[in-house]
């Protein structure tokens, strides 16, 4: 058994939660390590469809301890709404352990979100980042500035807290006046809303560090589950067309305490096509009847805003630099069935200069730079028939395994499990990362694992 870190290879939504509920029965701890509420991770079990925003996806077993890390950023009325919602559905959540070190997402972020996406958009050089509303960003802004309050703090005395709270008010209250023209709550109201949420969030929040650390030692199996996706990711994604946290492998070992020493295996979810949600450049987009078929049958709405995901072809380059920055040992690669009746597929395989016809795979820093850049296809005849049902990674058309093959070829690693639909049995699991299975240990190792 081993310790596996889950996260985004694209630009989130490749399916990260259905991999992790697949591979959680096979885990002892599940934990979400950095993100917030902006995620919206879908688990289907048999039909019940559970949309989870910051409760890990391990939660449906009732014996996993699920820890929501110390690099996510909490909002209390989410995480509570969801915790009364699983509980309606019979589940317990007294598993559910949450980080004192976690920061706080408090209605004056939401705001500070809305303001300064509206005044993005009045900017002359500020397109919208698309952002999910949800005060993500000015959360993670306050933690690096300093002047977060962290789910520890709500223990703190009133006077301390209440401190606390006046010194943030003094620097936001102007910020969001002055440059904003827009409202905040008094040090009164935000002082009664946090006394209100640490007495709800009393049972769940706990120093999760000697707790996961207790864990590795006793040789239990850990999974961590990533939000949002590589491209996604504040340093290495499409800044600033990013979200503000790193949702890379590395984000796992900062955003819950533990070092890249304990972990086995990093595995990256990739659709066999790609999508995106919000503002940015997507190089493989189409805007025909092809992306129109990827958007309906995938069903590509955001789970989170319910935004129509725009989608394109596979996309190599960005492929290949998801597994160099994140160091995959493998990929899942989910929606396979999606595919089902196109008759030809393209898959990216270099960018070209538009201007001076070089070709490159190296996914560049500059979005200038990718402006100038267009995808280069190999085609590939699609498949008769329907994957959907499949369940061996040998039964699958010669089409799908082909079409397989040069994606791990191109991105340079093989390919683990194959997700052919929603449900955890829809799956073909190549190599199982939970027992540390590698390509060199089977035979398959040409095409797959
Ligand atoms: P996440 O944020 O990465 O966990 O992904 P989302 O839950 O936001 O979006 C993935 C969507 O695809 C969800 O509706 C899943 O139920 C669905 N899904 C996952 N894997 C498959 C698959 O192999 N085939 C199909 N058709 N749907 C899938
Ligand atoms: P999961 O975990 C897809 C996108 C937003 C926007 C950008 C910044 O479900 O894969 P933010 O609210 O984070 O400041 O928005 O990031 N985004 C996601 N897109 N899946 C997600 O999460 C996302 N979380 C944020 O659409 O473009
Ligand atoms: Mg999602």
């Amino acid at each position: 058994m081993a310790n596996v870190i889950i996260v985004g290879a694209q630009w989130g939504d490749e399916g990260k939660a259905k991999i992790v509920d697949l591979l959680a029965e096979q885990a002892d701890v599940v934990i979400r390590c950095q993100g917030g509420c902006n995620a919206g991770h879908t688990v289907v079990h048999h039909g019940e469809v559970f949309k989870f925003h910051l409760i890990p996806s391990g939660l449906l077993y009732p014996d996993k301890l699920c820890i929501i890390g110390s690099g996510t950023v909490i909002s209390p009325e989410v995480i509570l709404r969801e915790i009364t919602e699983i509980e309606a559905k019979g589940y317990a959540t007294t598993n559910l352990k949450i980080s004192d070190r976690a920061h706080l997402t408090l209605p004056y972020h939401i705001t500070l979100d809305r303001v300064q996406e509206e005044s993005r958009s009045k900017d002359q050089n500020g397109e919208k980042i698309g952002t999910t509303g949800k005060g993500i960003g000015p959360t993670y802004m306050d933690k690096v500035a300093r002047i977060g309050l962290r789910l520890g703090d709500l223990y703190e005395t009133d006077e301390l807290l209440k401190k606390q709270i006046a010194h943030i008010l003094s620097i936001k209250t102007p910020l969001l006046k002055h440059a904003y023209q827009a409202e905040t709550e008094t040090v009164d109201e935000i002082f009664t809303l946090c006394k209100q949420y640490a007495e709800q969030l009393r049972p769940y929040v706990t120093n999760t560090t000697p707790l996961i650390h207790e864990a590795i030692g006793a040789g239990k199996h850990i999974l961590f589950e990533g939000a949002q996706g590589t491209l996604l990711d504040i340093d290495h994604g499409t800044y600033p067309f990013v979200t503000s946290s790193n949702a890379t492998a590395g984000g796992a070992c900062t955003g819950s305490g533990i070092g890249p020493s304990r972990i086995d295996q990093s595995i990256g979810v990739m659709k066999a096509y790609t999508t995106r949600v919000g503002s940015g450049p997507f190089p493989t987009e189409l805007n025909d009847s092809v992306g129109q078929h990827l958007q309906e049958v995938g069903k590509e709405f955001g789970t989170t805003t319910g935004r129509r995901r725009r989608c394109g072809w596979f996309d190599g380059v960005i492929g290949k630099y998801s597994v160099q920055v994140n160091g995959l040992d493998g990929v899942a690669i989910t929606k396979l069935d999606v595919l089902d009746g196109l008759k030809e597929l393209h898959l990216c395989v270099a960018y070209k200069n538009i201007q001076t016809g070089e070709q490159t795979s190296d996914f560049p820093t500059r979005l200038s730079d990718l402006a100038q850049l267009e995808p280069v296809y190999e085609t590939f005849p699609g498949w008769t028939g329907s994957v959907h049902g499949i369940r061996a990674y040998d039964k699958l058309p010669i089409e799908a395994k082909n079409y397989l093959t040069r994606i791990a070829e191109l991105i340079g690693t093989p390919i683990a499990i194959v997700s052919v639909g929603p449900e955890r049995q829809e799956t073909m699991m190549v190599c199982n990362p939970m027992r540390n299975e590698r390509k060199d240990d089977k035979a398959s190792a040409v095409t797959a694992c």
